[in-house]
């Protein structure tokens, strides 16, 4: 049986993955709206796993015998000034999510929960190429210049983000 503690930690990144979902696909009809499909489609894409990462933070819980108590998600922001600051959002927000995931395997390692710590270890991982994705988008954006006619190479490229 998980410990109650972890079981309230789980719960509170379930709703975090979930609240990135709602950012990410609401930082895509802002992009939507002002015709740079590329970066939309990426955002949405990544929408979808920050969905499957809630999932699989709720299928542990499930697995280790936890209830998953699911609460309200917070409304994210709708417009930004511009792509790079959309993207300047995404890599901050990125970068909270690993010391969120950190903070959690400090919580699991200090109560000797090593099921869940190892559980953990995928998403310790996957934040490394999030991070790294966010970023390498955000240095593209800096290099073209934030201009609609400039970013539409990128935009391309970015279409295609399976
Ligand atoms: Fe679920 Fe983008 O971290």
């Amino acid at each position: 049986m998980i410990k109650k503690s972890i079981e309230e930690a789980l719960n509170k990144q379930v709703n975090r993955e979930y609240y990135s979902a709602y950012l990410y696909l609401s930082m895509s009809s802002y992009l939507d709206s002002i015709n740079l499909k590329g970066f939309a489609h990426w955002l949405r894409v990544q929408a979808r796993e920050e969905l499957a990462h809630g999932m699989k933070l709720y299928d542990h819980l499930i697995a280790m015998n936890g209830r998953a108590l699911l609460q309200p998600i917070e409304a994210p922001p709708e417009e930004w000034k511009s792509t790079e600051e959309v993207f300047e959002q995404v890599y901050d927000h990125e970068q909270k999510v690993t010391a969120m995931i950190s903070a959690l395997m400090d919580l699991t390692l200090e109560k000797k929960d090593y099921a869940t710590a190892a559980a953990l270890q995928w998403f310790v991982t996957e934040q490394i190429e999030e991070e790294g994705n966010a970023l390498a988008i955000l240095e593209q954006i800096k290099t073209v210049g934030d201009v609609p006619g400039h970013l539409f190479y990128l935009d391309h490229h970015l279409a295609k983000r399976e």
